[in-house]
This record gives C-alpha cells, sequence and structure tokens, in this order.
C-alpha cells in the first residue's frame, strides 16, 4: 500500500529531495501529502512546490507575540498534519524540538534522521561535536540514525536504522558535513522502504 507521508522541513530539505526522486524513480512507494516547514526560507518548501507538492509555513513567531506557549503551536501543527491522514511523519532536518502535545496523536508514527550515532551528539551541532570529539582522539568515527520519536527526549528512541560514517583527519566540518549527507539520503529511503 502506497504510504503516505507528511514531511517537516526547516531549511535545505535535500532529505526531502532525496525522497521525492525515490518516489519518482519507483524506489519508494509513498506519496507526499504536505512538507510543512517552520521557516518561511527554507529551500526545501521549493523543492516541493517544484515538484507539485502542497506545503505548509507554520511560523512559531506569532505563537510567541501572542504570549502563547510552543505547547500551542504544536497542537496546531497536530491538527495540520492530521488533516493530511500521513501513515508517516518524517523529520527531515526539522529544528524544533516536538512536544507531547503532538507526539501523542502520532504513536509509533514519527520518524527522525539524525547525524551521530544512537546515543551520541544530540542536539543540531552533531556533525561539528563529532569532528571536535575525532580531533580529541576519542572517536574515529561518526554516523547516522532513522529512529522513531515516541517523546520530548531529542534525538533518541527506538532506532530503526544506522550507518557509520568515517572520519578522515584532513576533515572539515564542511567535508564531513558533504559525507554524511550522502549516507542520509540513502539510509532514510532504504528506511521508509522498510517501514510497515
Ligand atoms: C540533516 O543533516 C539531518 O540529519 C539534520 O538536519 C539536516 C537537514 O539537511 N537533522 P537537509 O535540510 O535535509 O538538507
Amino acid at each position: 500500500m502506497t504510504a503516505r507521508l507528511v514531511v517537516l522541513i526547516s531549511g535545505n530539505g535535500s532529505n526531502l529531495q532525496a525522497i521525492i526522486d525515490a518516489i519518482v524513480n519507483g524506489q519508494l512507494d509513498a506519496e507526499i501529502a504536505l512538507v510543512l516547514s517552520n521557516r518561511k526560507a527554507a529551500f526545501g518548501l521549493e523543492r516541493a512546490k517544484k515538484a507539485g507538492i502542497a506545503t505548509h509555513y507554520h511560523a512559531l513567531k506569532p505563537y510567541h507575540d501572542q504570549g502563547r506557549d510552543r505547547c500551542a503551536y504544536d497542537a496546531d501543527l497536530a491538527t495540520i498534519v492530521q488533516t493530511h491522514q500521513p501513515d508517516w511523519i518524517v523529520l527531515a532536518g526539522w529544528m524544533h524540538i516536538l512536544s507531547n502535545e503532538f507526539l501523542r496523536h502520532f504513536p509509533n508514527r514519527v520518524v527522525n534522521l539524525h547525524p551521530a550515532l544512537p546515543g551520541q551528539f544530540p542536539g543540531a551541532h552533531a556533525v561539528e561535536d563529532a569532528l571536535t570529539a575525532y580531533q580529541r582522539g576519542e572517536i574515529n568515527h561518526t554516523g547516522i540514525m532513522v529512529h522513531l520519536v515516541p517523546d520530548e527526549r531529542v534525538d533518541e528512541g527506538p532506532v530503526l536504522a544506522t550507518a557509520i560514517v568515517p572520519i578522515h583527519p584532513d576533515d572539515t566540518v564542511e567535508r564531513l558535513a558533504a559525507r554524511m549527507h550522502a549516507v542520509e539520503h540513502k539510509l532514510l529511503v532504504e528506511t521508509l522502504q522498510q517501514l510497515k
């Protein structure tokens, strides 16, 4: 059965593009019902529009301006996402921590991609943190994981897939990040292919 996806993004959307390409190429039996961003300028929104996919910009600032908290934002986010009746919600570079106000509506249905191995380098600076740890001699590789998001913990939850990414002596953050992105694109699509 063709899986319905809602993809949440905040930025460039290269992982979104990998999903779009895999669907177009027939590698992934899915349809993207909606691409939603919390950032207006996210290039991923352009990628979605180009592919004929519905987009939505859900801004946090109006909630802050009205003295409403992020739970109110997350509750409305859940309503918007629910309208599209997704089988899976894919966090592909989504840089907003989801509260239970959102997650309780989609148990075992939210999939996150994170550029680190389980238990290592949670948060927004995983690539930089891995390179620093490598330079200190603490690790010799990093990796990617795709996992379910059961609760508000950041970059934690049942692991669906992992891939190792070597770190090289001459790596910069940019070089390592580029190598990691290539692995992410493959791992995310492969993982989505397996979801039941
Ligand atoms: C990826 O590295 C992802 O793992 C992280 O944010 C980045 C998003 O990249 N959570 P893109 O927007 O898909 O190009």
